[in-house]
């Protein structure tokens, strides 16, 4: 069904794997139009739960937005490029479902981007991520100057970016990037381990602590709609008495029982 990605769903774990091994992975055109769908079909397909990202490979997770489709680009197709990754990577931000990237390897540039719009991170011992535009005469264009400075603080992501660094697994975790490091072997495996821990849980509670962190650190007023996250918090705090998820989450509670969850 897809040429540039694989596309599992086992345990209502979708993974989603980014599958360009001759090129590390690196994002062209068609890995955007891919992802794009397949993150449609995350969307609309109830036997997801929860999703992982990852590469081909022991190599790399993403090495990049695909460097030769740059070189004939003008000003307009540039700026049209960015906001077209952009809106693919919003759209993996902005999922109800959890969205967690695995890094298996190399997550540079628009890879380190794309890892960044996940929700949150693991990485194999062999991971590095880098924002290293710079040394192209470029700029990070799918969020990265954005979600970096969220994740690392202004004066990391400034020497990060400044200085095209490329930062491993270690510092990876000391500065907040990934949650977790992994052997290469055992990536997936913790990865699957903590989804399908959030898997048990209520997927419209899931769903509302996602839109409310996200406006907490999204400056987008098309995404936020003029509401602070303090009022999408009240909001969707108040949505949760209306779902039969609430109510069972709470009588199991009082009943001394596991609850049941139903999504609905
Ligand atoms: N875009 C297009 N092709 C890429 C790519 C990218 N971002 N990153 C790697 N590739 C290709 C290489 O051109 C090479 O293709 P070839 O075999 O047809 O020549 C293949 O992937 C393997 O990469 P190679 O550079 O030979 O592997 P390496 O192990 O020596 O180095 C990297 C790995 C990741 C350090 C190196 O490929 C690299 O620096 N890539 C670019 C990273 C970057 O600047 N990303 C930001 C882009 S905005």
């Amino acid at each position: 069904m897809y040429q540039t990605l694989l596309f599992d769903i086992r345990d209502s774990i979708c993974t989603i794997t980014i599958n360009r091994p001759d090129k590390m992975n690196a994002l062209n055109k068609d890995v955007f139009t891919e992802l794009d769908q397949a993150m449609d079909e995350v969307y609309r397909n109830d036997a997801i739960r929860s999703v992982i990202i990852t590469g081909t490979g022991a190599k790399a997770f993403v090495a990049g937005a695909d460097i030769t489709e740059f070189s004939a680009l003008n000003k307009d197709e540039a700026m049209a490029l960015a906001k077209r990754g952009q809106d693919v990577f919003f759209k993996i931000e902005n999922s109800y479902k959890p969205v967690v990237a695995a890094v298996n390897g190399f997550a540079l540039g628009g890879g380190c981007e794309l890892a960044m719009a996940c929700h949150f991170r693991l990485c194999s011992e062999n991971a590095k991520f880098g924002q290293p535009e710079v040394n192209l005469g470029l700029i990070p264009g799918y969020g990265g100057t954005q979600r970096l400075t969220q994740l690392v603080g202004k004066g990391r992501s400034m020497e990060l970016q400044m200085s095209a660094k490329l930062v491993d697994a270690a510092e990876a975790l000391q500065i907040g990037l990934v949650n977790y490091v992994t052997s290469p072997e055992g990536l997936l495996e913790k990865t699957k381990e903590i989804l399908t821990l959030i898997n048990t849980k209520a997927p419209i509670a899931i769903g509302k602590v996602i839109d409310c962190i996200n406006t907490a650190v999204v400056s987008d007023s098309a995404y936020t709609n003029g509401k602070s996250g303090y009022d999408k918090e009240v909001e969707a705090f108040g949505d949760c008495f209306d779902t039969a998820d609430m109510k069972e989450g709470t009588t199991a509670f009082l009943e001394k029982r596991k609850a049941v969850f139903t999504g609905k």
